[in-house]
């Protein structure tokens, strides 16, 4: 039976840490389904289809790995792929109230469906979608965080550089 997980998340943009977690993740499961949330009403740098065209991009050379977008609740998105599995990437202890939240509320919406938590490398542990958006935003360079092209589209929303 082939095992399927969902990576779901804003990946507003991804970045290095998301990409170590999809690396574990595939480390154990067959195969890996990174689910974009498409939320209208959450404010967002990019939209949903450049947020998916970024992780088509970045994961092209892992023929494990699907992207997608969906919409509603993560359980029906989890249960339709007939996946069991949600992985979260878990980086400090901050984030794990949330997290523990979330997988739970998960859980009761779904008692099949089960969230395993990955923790990434150490460098990345720091590192987030927000603090890359900040730092880029105000002139500073982002290639130790993000892939270039990551990088290239987060320069050209700032407007840093030509179109
Ligand atoms: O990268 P993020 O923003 O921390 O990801 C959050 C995400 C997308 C995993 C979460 O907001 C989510 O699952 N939203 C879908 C709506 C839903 O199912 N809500 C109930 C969760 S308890």
């Amino acid at each position: 039976m082939t095992k399927i997980a969902v990576y779901p998340g804003s990946f507003d943009p991804i970045t290095y840490g998301h990409l170590d977690i999809i690396k574990r993740g595939l480390q154990i499961f067959d195969g890996l389904t990174i689910a974009v949330l498409n939320n209208p009403s959450k404010k967002t740098l990019f939209s949903t289809a450049d947020r998916v065209k970024m992780l088509k991009a970045v994961v092209a050379s892992m023929p494990r790995v699907e992207v997608t977008s969906f919409d509603g609740l993560l359980v029906d998105f989890v249960i339709a792929q007939k996946a069991k599995v949600i992985i979260r990437g878990l980086r400090a202890v901050s984030d794990f109230e949330y997290e523990l939240q979330m997988a739970l509320m998960n859980r009761k919406l779904a008692k099949t469906v089960d969230t395993i938590f990955l923790m990434p490398a150490e460098p990345y542990t720091y590192l987030s979608s927000s603090l890359v958006k900040e730092i880029v935003a105000r002139g500073g360079r982002a290639a130790k965080f993000v892939p270039p092209l990551v990088e290239q589209e987060l320069r050209r929303k700032f407007s840093l550089t030509k179109k």
